[in-house]
Parts: structure tokens; sequence; C-alpha cells
């Protein structure tokens, strides 16, 4: 490993509280721990960055499916934020409204029992493509469909066919969920944004923009192995 590269993992190691710490270091694949130390770090400072105080000192709690939160006792229940990490790429974003983010290294294999569960008009999209295409597709689709279910905190834990997506020009269409939201049929109450942050990554961002609000968010992407 680098020289800057380890001074700078150690400096934002440091930055963690002790359960995080404790987690950084279960991970045996040195990739995955430098992309989880790095978000990690990068949430402290953004908190900080946007609230003040010191990035050591913000508390978390989980919500009912695991979706993080700032702790009661910082006093900002408005507050919401969310974090990605790939190998090679993390991504952080807070906002006054929900919002989730997805990064995901997009030269990889894609999960075919993944790709079965999606809708049908997605799986007609991508029955249609091959190579490259498909690949392009593909992870457009799942890092959007993470964003939102990551923006509401159902994360992975129910059907994969909502929210279902139209490409170019992007549209969405939402089903009840189990785990979602009260009120889910509204597609206008989201905004999504897409980006290719760097060579061979793409992230995705869902945003619930209640009555058409204009969006205030800030948002971050840190490429761990770029640190000198
Ligand atoms: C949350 C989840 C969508 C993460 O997907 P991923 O692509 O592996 O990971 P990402 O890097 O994009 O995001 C991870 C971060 O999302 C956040 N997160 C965790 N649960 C979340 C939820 N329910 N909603 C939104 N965000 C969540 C955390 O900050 C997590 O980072 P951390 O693990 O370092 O604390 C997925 O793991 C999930 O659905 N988990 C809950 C359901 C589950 O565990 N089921 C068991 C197997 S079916």
């Amino acid at each position: 490993m680098a020289d800057a590269e380890a001074r700078h993992l150690d400096r934002w190691f440091g930055l963690l509280d002790a359960s995080e710490q404790g987690r950084a270091m279960r991970f045996r694949n040195r990739a995955d721990r430098a992309a989880y130390v790095a978000a990690h770090a990068l949430l402290r400072h953004m908190l900080s960055k946007a609230l003040g105080g010191d990035p050591k000192a913000w508390a978390f709690e989980a919500g009912p499916l695991g979706k993080p939160a700032l702790a009661a006792v910082h006093l900002r229940p408005w507050l919401h934020f969310n974090i990605s990490h790939a190998r090679g790429l993390v991504a952080c974003v807070i906002a006054g409204v929900p919002v989730g983010v997805d990064v995901e290294a997009s030269d990889g294999n894609v999960p075919s029992a993944v790709a079965e569960r999606f809708a049908p008009g997605e799986r007609a999209m991508l029955a249609k493509a091959a190579g490259a295409e498909y690949r392009s597709i593909f992870f457009r689709l799942w890092t959007l469909k993470e964003a939102y279910l990551k923006a509401t905190g159902e994360g992975l834990s129910g059907r994969l066919d909502s929210p279902a997506f139209q490409l170019d020009p992007l549209r969405v269409t939402l089903w009840p969920s189990e785990n979602g939201p009260a009120e889910p049929n509204n597609p206008d109450a989201w905004r999504f944004f897409e980006c290719l942050p760097c060579d061979g990554y793409r992230l995705a961002l869902a945003a619930r923009r209640p009555n058409r609000t204009p969006l205030d968010l800030v948002a971050g992407v840190i490429d761990p192995a770029d640190l000198g």
C-alpha cells in the first residue's frame, strides 16, 4: 500500500467510533476495508461541514430495516443522509429530505438472478440488449433501484420489480411494497440523478421531493484508491 494512502486511511480510521472501527477491522479484503473507512469518514466530514462540530462526535442509530440516521441526541430529525461504498469508490449525500445513493463498479458481471427479479418492462429492455449495452442498462437500473430503496429505507428486503424504470427519458412506476412508504405510488414525489463519477463506476441518487419543493442537498464522492 502506498505510504500516502496508508496515512490517509489511518487518519480517517481515527475519526470512526469504536463500533465502526470494529466493523472496519472485520473486512478481510483491504479494498473493502478502505472503502468502508473512507465512506464513514466522508459522512462524518460532510456532517461537520454542514452542521458544525467535531467529525468524531457524531452518533448514529439504525432504523427498523437498518437505515442509519443521526442519533436522537443530535436533535436533527429532519436531517437525512446515505452512503454507498464499492471497491475503489465511495459516495455520501446529506439532505433535508429522504435520500438514497448507490455506487457500483459497472464493469463487473451482471448477477442474472437479480436481473430476473426486475419488472417485466425492464426485463424486456435487457432482453433486447447484449454485451456492453446489456451491462450498461443493467447497472443503470440497478443503481436507480438501490438508490430509491435506500432512500425509503427498505433496502433489498423486498421486491425488486418496484420501482420500475423506463430509460431515456427516465420515468418511474412505483408499486406498494410491504416495507415501503405509506404513499408509494406517486412518482412525482421523487427525483432521480445519475452520473458516471469516473471510469468503470455508475452512481444514482434518489431524493423524495414532496410538492415539487427545490432540493437542497450536498453530495460527495471519494475514490479511496486516489488518496494522495
Ligand atoms: C442496505 C443495502 C441496500 C446495501 O446495499 P449495498 O449495495 O451492499 O451497499 P451500499 O454500499 O450501497 O450501502 C451500504 C450502506 O447503506 C446504509 N444502509 C444500511 N441499511 C440501509 C437501509 N435499509 N436503507 C438505506 N440505507 C441503508 C448503511 O450506511 C450502509 O453502510 P454501512 O454498512 O457501511 O454502514 C442492503 O445491504 C440491504 O438491503 N440490507 C438490508 C436487508 C438485508 O440485510 N437483508 C439481508 C439479506 S436479504
